[in-house]
């Protein structure tokens, strides 16, 4: 049995490939100085912007503070509800309590994970009709890399007047039809977190938008809400400014991140040939590209899969071990176990498997041989 240590997301590989190209970046920075909001924020901007087929892109410091920033300037606070999937990362519930909004947890697609628009449009309905809030706008996730379907989001948030935000946090990159991620809602928040399919060396994220009045917006938000005159603040904002190092720094990445989106795909289909009848693979979306942000399988007996894995030197992890409406600092603005079954249920079943765009083909052979011996 072979005991070779599996890396998870191949970010030291990454490194020693661009490694030169880093160095450059960062000695340009260091030379002219201009540590904030210098040349590379607006290079890389224009370069997220033209990639995504979105007419701005604005750099910020994290994914949760464009999804804040994406909920300020649509002025949602105190009164509001923002419909929020129960199963995905803290942040996307955060911005809204935040900001003194309240979130109404939505159910979950067994298939894809992500929101599930009838039960998004019930749940619409309902805060309606009980009339103590007022729905304003809808957070839909691209969990673990696969877009949401903005066919859908679309007609019902006109339907309802509701401003939908994509959290592309796990999805920069991904594409729907042909559509990219960050044109597919009327704002999109990307994060640029160092695990993420694209990922800088620290924090980072972007607001993505086609709305010129908008972008303004959040390019004033971002740095505490100045208007033209810089001493003349005009509305409430945040420092949530993107560094010029790691704009630098993404930059360099970008160089890769073709082949790196082509390698993740590559390791996903093989994931789903040889992992098939096994266990429950990842659903593909009809006619969409992923991210790959994460390949998540769906297994009984978790902890014990997962301790076998590890003995053979496959580390996995779990994203995410509790949906929103159980975790205790939320559960105030749920209803209880039981109440969101496929969220609860795949937080007890999903496990993410190494999604490393430069794991050889016999370290993927080793995971998945691994993996079946696991599930026995
Ligand atoms: C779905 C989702 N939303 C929001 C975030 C927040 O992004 P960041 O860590 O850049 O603040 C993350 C990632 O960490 C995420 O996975």
């Amino acid at each position: 049995m072979s005991t070779k240590k599996i890396d998870f997301a191949g970010l030291k590989a990454q490194y020693a490939r661009i490694k030169p190209e880093v160095a450059r970046r960062i000695q340009t920075v260091l030379d002219h100085g201009q540590f904030i909001l210098g040349p590379e924020v607006a290079e890389l901007e224009a370069a997220l912007a033209k990639r995504a087929g979105a007419k701005h892109a604005i750099g910020v410091s994290s994914g949760t503070d464009a999804l804040i920033m994406a909920l300020m300037a649509e002025g949602i606070g105190a009164g509001d509800a923002v419909f929020v999937p129960s199963f995905t990362f803290t942040a996307s519930a955060e911005v809204v309590l935040l900001l003194g909004a309240t979130p109404v947890f939505v159910e979950v697609d067994a298939r894809t994970f992500n929101i599930d628009t009838a039960d998004l449009d019930r749940r619409v309905g309902e805060v309606a009709r009980e009339g103590k809030l007022l729905p304003r706008a809808v957070i839909s996730v691209d969990l673990f890399g696969q877009p949401a379907d903005y066919g859908t989001l679309d007609t019902l948030c006109r339907r309802h007047a509701l401003f939908l935000i994509a959290d592309a946090a796990q999805s920069y990159g991904a594409k729907l039809g042909n559509r990219a991620v960050g044109a597919l809602a009327p704002a999109t928040a990307a994060s640029f977190f160092p695990a993420k399919p694209l990922g800088a060396y620290g924090d980072g994220g972007a607001l993505l938008t086609d709305n010129d009045e908008r972008a303004a917006h959040y390019v004033s938000i971002r740095a505490h809400g100045k208007g033209g005159d810089k001493y003349d603040i005009v509305r409430l904002g945040l420092n949530a400014r993107l560094d010029t190092l790691q704009a630098a720094i993404l930059m360099a990445k970008l160089t890769v991140f073709d082949d790196e989106l082509a390698a993740r795909e590559r390791l996903a289909k093989l994931y789903d040939e040889r992992l098939k009848g096994a266990v429950e693979t990842p659903h593909r979306v009809p006619d969409s590209a992923s991210a790959w942000a994460q390949y998540c399988i769906l297994v009984d007996r978790r902890d014990e899969v997962a301790r076998a894995l590890k003995e053979e030197g496959v580390p996995t992890a779990v994203y995410y071990p509790r949906p929103m409406h159980l975790q205790t600092a939320y559960a105030r603005f749920g209803e209880g176990p039981g109440s969101l079954p496929v969220s609860e249920r795949l937080s007890e079943r999903v496990l993410a498997l190494p999604m490393n765009p430069y794991l050889d083909a016999a370290g993927a052979e080793h995971v998945c041989a691994a993996v079946r011996r696991a599930v026995q």
